[in-house]
Protein backbone atom coordinates (compact mmCIF):
# COMPACT_ATOMS: atom_id res chain seq x y z
CA UNK A 1 0.00 0.00 0.00
CA UNK A 2 1.35 3.29 -0.56
CA UNK A 3 0.94 6.51 1.49
CA UNK A 4 0.18 9.92 0.35
CA UNK A 5 0.99 13.30 2.57
CA UNK A 6 -2.49 15.19 2.47
CA UNK A 7 -1.51 18.36 2.73
CA UNK A 8 0.02 22.09 0.89
CA UNK A 9 2.29 22.33 3.87
CA UNK A 10 5.65 21.78 2.29
CA UNK A 11 7.40 22.20 5.84
CA UNK A 12 5.20 19.26 7.06
CA UNK A 13 6.38 17.34 3.82
CA UNK A 14 10.03 18.01 3.85
CA UNK A 15 9.87 16.22 7.25
CA UNK A 16 7.80 13.55 6.32
CA UNK A 17 9.39 12.77 3.15
CA UNK A 18 12.70 12.11 4.93
CA UNK A 19 11.34 9.21 6.91
CA UNK A 20 10.87 7.25 3.57
CA UNK A 21 7.20 6.38 4.30
CA UNK A 22 5.64 8.73 1.74
CA UNK A 23 4.77 8.05 -1.86
CA UNK A 24 3.11 11.20 -2.91
CA UNK A 25 0.98 14.03 -1.97
CA UNK A 26 -2.23 15.67 -1.99
CA UNK A 27 -3.41 18.41 -2.03
CA UNK A 28 -7.13 20.62 -2.56
CA UNK A 29 -8.22 24.22 -3.10
CA UNK A 30 -8.76 24.07 0.76
CA UNK A 31 -5.50 23.46 1.81
CA UNK A 32 -3.79 25.61 -0.77
CA UNK A 33 -6.07 28.05 0.84
CA UNK A 34 -4.86 27.41 4.20
CA UNK A 35 -1.10 27.28 3.46
CA UNK A 36 -1.58 30.92 2.65
CA UNK A 37 0.50 30.68 -0.01
CA UNK A 38 0.60 30.87 -3.99
CA UNK A 39 -0.32 27.23 -5.89
CA UNK A 40 1.95 26.91 -8.73
CA UNK A 41 5.15 27.99 -6.37
CA UNK A 42 3.62 25.88 -3.68
CA UNK A 43 3.06 22.75 -6.17
CA UNK A 44 6.59 23.13 -7.81
CA UNK A 45 7.87 23.05 -4.09
CA UNK A 46 6.10 19.94 -3.08
CA UNK A 47 7.15 18.34 -6.63
CA UNK A 48 10.95 18.86 -6.10
CA UNK A 49 10.45 17.15 -3.01
CA UNK A 50 9.31 14.04 -3.95
CA UNK A 51 9.49 11.89 -6.96
CA UNK A 52 5.81 10.36 -6.62
CA UNK A 53 2.92 11.75 -7.36
CA UNK A 54 1.44 15.08 -6.42
CA UNK A 55 -2.07 15.65 -7.02
CA UNK A 56 -2.79 19.66 -7.78
CA UNK A 57 -6.65 20.50 -8.43
CA UNK A 58 -8.54 22.03 -10.87
CA UNK A 59 -10.80 25.44 -10.21
CA UNK A 60 -12.93 25.24 -13.54
CA UNK A 61 -15.61 23.55 -13.44
CA UNK A 62 -16.58 23.34 -17.19
CA UNK A 63 -15.02 20.83 -19.90
CA UNK A 64 -12.70 23.54 -21.39
CA UNK A 65 -11.22 25.15 -18.59
CA UNK A 66 -10.17 22.09 -15.98
CA UNK A 67 -8.69 20.82 -19.33
CA UNK A 68 -6.60 24.10 -19.61
CA UNK A 69 -6.06 24.42 -16.28
CA UNK A 70 -4.98 20.51 -15.96
CA UNK A 71 -2.12 21.38 -18.70
CA UNK A 72 -1.06 24.02 -16.90
CA UNK A 73 -0.60 22.43 -13.81
CA UNK A 74 1.10 19.45 -15.59
CA UNK A 75 4.23 22.08 -17.01
CA UNK A 76 4.81 22.74 -13.45
CA UNK A 77 6.64 19.56 -13.29
CA UNK A 78 6.53 15.77 -14.16
CA UNK A 79 5.51 14.25 -11.75
CA UNK A 80 1.85 17.08 -11.17
CA UNK A 81 -1.24 14.84 -11.38
CA UNK A 82 -4.52 16.46 -12.08
CA UNK A 83 -7.39 16.07 -10.07
CA UNK A 84 -10.55 16.68 -11.29
CA UNK A 85 -14.03 16.65 -9.78
CA UNK A 86 -16.41 13.92 -9.87
CA UNK A 87 -18.99 15.51 -12.02
CA UNK A 88 -20.46 14.79 -15.40
CA UNK A 89 -17.69 17.71 -17.12
CA UNK A 90 -15.32 16.36 -14.69
CA UNK A 91 -15.53 12.91 -16.14
CA UNK A 92 -15.51 14.68 -19.89
CA UNK A 93 -12.03 16.33 -18.46
CA UNK A 94 -10.24 13.40 -17.31
CA UNK A 95 -11.02 11.48 -20.84
CA UNK A 96 -9.60 14.35 -22.46
CA UNK A 97 -7.05 14.92 -19.76
CA UNK A 98 -5.69 11.38 -19.84
CA UNK A 99 -5.91 10.58 -23.48
CA UNK A 100 -3.08 13.31 -24.45
CA UNK A 101 -1.63 11.37 -21.54
CA UNK A 102 -1.66 13.22 -18.67
CA UNK A 103 -2.01 11.27 -14.77
CA UNK A 104 -5.70 12.25 -13.45
CA UNK A 105 -6.56 11.38 -9.57
CA UNK A 106 -10.90 12.08 -9.94
CA UNK A 107 -11.72 13.53 -6.49
CA UNK A 108 -14.71 13.98 -4.40
CA UNK A 109 -16.29 10.39 -4.92
CA UNK A 110 -18.77 9.54 -2.76
CA UNK A 111 -20.44 6.77 -4.52
CA UNK A 112 -19.62 3.78 -6.26
CA UNK A 113 -21.01 4.35 -9.70
CA UNK A 114 -19.42 7.23 -9.54
CA UNK A 115 -15.67 5.10 -8.89
CA UNK A 116 -16.90 3.53 -12.13
CA UNK A 117 -17.56 5.85 -14.42
CA UNK A 118 -14.24 7.65 -13.40
CA UNK A 119 -12.50 4.39 -13.75
CA UNK A 120 -14.40 3.86 -17.39
CA UNK A 121 -12.81 7.89 -18.27
CA UNK A 122 -9.59 6.74 -17.61
CA UNK A 123 -8.70 8.25 -14.02
CA UNK A 124 -5.10 7.00 -12.71
CA UNK A 125 -6.97 7.38 -9.13
CA UNK A 126 -10.19 7.15 -7.55
CA UNK A 127 -10.57 9.57 -4.31
CA UNK A 128 -13.44 8.02 -2.38
CA UNK A 129 -13.76 10.25 0.81
CA UNK A 130 -14.43 8.38 3.78
CA UNK A 131 -14.47 10.74 6.62
CA UNK A 132 -17.12 12.65 4.66
CA UNK A 133 -18.58 10.10 4.64
CA UNK A 134 -18.80 8.55 8.00
CA UNK A 135 -19.81 12.47 9.03
CA UNK A 136 -22.71 11.89 7.46
CA UNK A 137 -23.81 8.48 9.09
CA UNK A 138 -22.79 6.84 5.50
CA UNK A 139 -20.04 4.17 6.06
CA UNK A 140 -17.36 5.21 4.17
CA UNK A 141 -15.08 1.51 4.55
CA UNK A 142 -18.13 0.28 2.91
CA UNK A 143 -17.44 2.43 0.24
CA UNK A 144 -13.89 1.44 -0.65
CA UNK A 145 -15.13 -2.43 -0.16
CA UNK A 146 -17.72 -1.72 -2.97
CA UNK A 147 -15.18 0.16 -5.34
CA UNK A 148 -12.90 -3.11 -4.62
CA UNK A 149 -15.25 -5.14 -5.65
CA UNK A 150 -16.05 -3.58 -8.64
CA UNK A 151 -12.53 -2.86 -10.30
CA UNK A 152 -11.91 -6.14 -9.17
CA UNK A 153 -14.41 -7.66 -11.45
CA UNK A 154 -13.24 -5.71 -14.62
CA UNK A 155 -9.38 -6.06 -14.90
CA UNK A 156 -9.45 -3.89 -18.25
CA UNK A 157 -9.96 -1.30 -15.41
CA UNK A 158 -7.01 -0.69 -14.11
CA UNK A 159 -7.80 2.65 -11.60
CA UNK A 160 -6.08 2.94 -7.84
CA UNK A 161 -8.17 3.14 -5.12
CA UNK A 162 -7.00 5.99 -3.41
CA UNK A 163 -8.50 6.45 -0.10
CA UNK A 164 -9.08 10.16 1.17
CA UNK A 165 -10.81 11.94 3.65
CA UNK A 166 -8.91 9.88 6.36
CA UNK A 167 -9.22 11.42 9.85
CA UNK A 168 -7.86 8.92 12.16
CA UNK A 169 -5.72 5.59 12.36
CA UNK A 170 -8.36 3.19 12.02
CA UNK A 171 -9.30 4.33 8.60
CA UNK A 172 -5.77 3.74 7.43
CA UNK A 173 -6.24 -0.07 9.12
CA UNK A 174 -9.59 -0.44 7.19
CA UNK A 175 -8.88 1.14 4.02
CA UNK A 176 -5.30 -1.71 4.25
CA UNK A 177 -7.60 -4.46 4.75
CA UNK A 178 -9.95 -3.31 2.46
CA UNK A 179 -7.76 -3.50 -0.15
CA UNK A 180 -7.25 0.32 -1.21
CA UNK A 181 -4.06 0.65 -3.12
CA UNK A 182 -3.33 4.25 -1.24
CA UNK A 183 -4.18 6.29 1.56
CA UNK A 184 -3.63 10.01 1.72
CA UNK A 185 -2.82 10.82 4.95
CA UNK A 186 -2.47 13.73 6.99
CA UNK A 187 1.01 14.32 9.03
CA UNK A 188 -0.94 13.85 12.57
CA UNK A 189 -2.25 10.45 11.63
CA UNK A 190 0.68 9.00 9.78
CA UNK A 191 2.74 9.58 12.97
CA UNK A 192 0.06 8.29 14.89
CA UNK A 193 0.24 5.26 13.18
CA UNK A 194 3.38 4.37 14.42
CA UNK A 195 2.13 4.68 18.72
CA UNK A 196 1.35 1.99 21.00
CA UNK A 197 1.82 2.18 24.68
CA UNK A 198 3.02 -0.81 25.03
CA UNK A 199 5.78 0.26 22.39
CA UNK A 200 6.78 3.36 24.94
CA UNK A 201 6.23 1.44 27.98
CA UNK A 202 8.53 -1.61 26.70
CA UNK A 203 11.30 0.48 25.32
CA UNK A 204 11.20 2.44 28.66
CA UNK A 205 12.03 -0.56 30.44
CA UNK A 206 14.71 -1.45 28.23
CA UNK A 207 16.56 1.67 28.85
CA UNK A 208 16.25 1.67 32.53
CA UNK A 209 17.75 -2.05 32.45
CA UNK A 210 20.48 -0.75 30.14
CA UNK A 211 21.41 2.18 32.25
CA UNK A 212 22.15 -0.12 34.95
CA UNK A 213 24.71 -2.27 32.80
CA UNK A 214 26.33 0.85 32.65
CA UNK A 215 27.55 -0.05 29.06
CA UNK A 216 27.78 1.78 25.90
CA UNK A 217 27.54 0.38 21.96
CA UNK A 218 29.71 2.81 20.46
CA UNK A 219 32.83 2.82 22.84
C1 LIG B 1 -7.49 14.44 -0.64
O1 LIG B 1 -7.26 14.15 -1.79
C2 LIG B 1 -8.72 15.08 -0.20
O2 LIG B 1 -8.88 16.32 -0.78
C3 LIG B 1 -8.72 15.17 1.31
O3 LIG B 1 -8.35 13.90 1.83
C4 LIG B 1 -10.04 15.64 1.89
O4 LIG B 1 -9.97 15.53 3.27
P1 LIG B 1 -11.03 16.24 4.26
O5 LIG B 1 -12.35 15.58 4.06
O6 LIG B 1 -10.47 15.99 5.63
O7 LIG B 1 -11.05 17.69 3.87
Amino acid sequence: MQFFLDTANVDEIRTMVSTGLVDGVTTNPSLIAQSGRDLVQTIKEICALTNGPVSAEVTATDVKGMVAEGEYLRDIADNVCVKVPLTWEGLEATHRLSEQGHPVNVTLCFSANQALLAAKAGAVYISPFIGRLDDTGANGMELIGEIRTIYDNYPELDTQILAASIRHVLHVKESAMMGADVATIPAKVLKALAQHPLTDKGLAAFMADWKSTGQSILS
